[in-house]
């Protein structure tokens, strides 16, 4: 499917989407909420798909935030209904997909950006990222889960620090936080994305999308991650991906997940 504002790419079992509004940093207007939604509901059914690969076009920006000429004509209700939008579509949508995202930050990643990016299961910067949540400089919150994910990533201090100065800070204070996983030179940025998800898509799929669904209910209100945890490991057990793991194991083989 062709995209007004994302290019979508295939490598191998990799898919890539690629924020594509160079001109404007990348920022996330409606329609690219909307087409990001499309874009992962696609990703997530098609077998051919393992995992997706998140980054911005151009050398500037992974995204510069939520398109701030759409904020100017919104009410109350227009603005609870832009984030509610925004957080089902979108940001819990690929944070409770069962395939993994990695997140490949390759500039500017605000506001809405880096809420995408936290989003995302794993976030890989390059070193000359930055990264903040300026929305209070325009008489705003972050509204796309930033006070609740970038407070479970680097806790409430520095979460409640970054949020008020409106700062951005450097992918290597972002490296020390815990925000970012990996920082690498520009050139290293999707080659290590790459690896990275390659790599866990040689284990078996059923068992990865258990562990998303059990560290995420961890972090949900009402909800007891242990019990998850118990619950989808002993799924795990009618799997025939844990036969041939086990199988491969005892068998001294390489195993052949099939993600049943
Ligand atoms: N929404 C809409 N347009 C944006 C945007 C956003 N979040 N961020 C950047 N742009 C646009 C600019 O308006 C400009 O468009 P124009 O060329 O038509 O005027 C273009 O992208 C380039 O941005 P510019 O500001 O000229 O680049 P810069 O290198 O001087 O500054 C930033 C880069 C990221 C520091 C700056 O663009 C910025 O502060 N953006 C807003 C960040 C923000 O507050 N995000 C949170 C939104 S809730």
């Amino acid at each position: 499917m062709a995209f007004e504002n994302l290019l979508i790419e295939n490598k191998g079992r990799i898919q890539y989407i690629i924020i594509n509004r160079e001109s404007k940093l990348n920022a996330l207007n409606k329609a690219t909420i909307a087409e990001l939604h499309t874009a992962f509901a696609d990703a997530f059914k098609n077998p051919e798909v393992g995992g997706v690969i998140i980054t911005g076009a151009g050398q500037k920006a992974f995204v510069a935030g939520a398109d701030i000429a759409e904020f100017a004509s919104l009410d109350i209700k227009g603005g609870t209904e832009l984030a509610l939008l925004g957080h089902t579509t979108v940001f819990d949508f690929i944070e409770n997909g069962k395939k993994p995202v990695i997140a490949a930050i390759n500039g500017f990643a605000l506001g809405g950006g880096l809420e995408l990016a936290m989003a995302c299961h794993i976030r890989i910067a390059s070193d000359n990222a930055k990264m903040g949540l300026p929305e209070v400089s325009l008489g705003l919150i972050p509204g796309y889960g930033g006070t609740q994910r970038l407070t479970r990533l680097v806790g409430k201090g520095k979460a409640l620090e970054m949020i008020m100065t409106a700062d951005m800070i450097t992918a290597p204070e972002a490296l020390n936080l815990g925000l970012v996983n990996h920082v690498v030179s520009p050139e290293e940025l999707l080659p290590k994305a790459e690896d990275l998800l390659n790599k866990i898509l040689t284990r078996a799929p059923l068992a990865i999308a258990a562990a998303i669904k059990s560290v995420n209910d961890g972090t949900r209100d009402g909800v007891n991650g242990f019990g998850t945890e118990v619950k989808e490991f002993g799924k795990c057990f009618g799997t025939e991906d844990f036969k041939e793991g086990v199988a491969a194991f005892l068998g001294k083989r390489k195993a052949e997940f099939k993600g049943k």
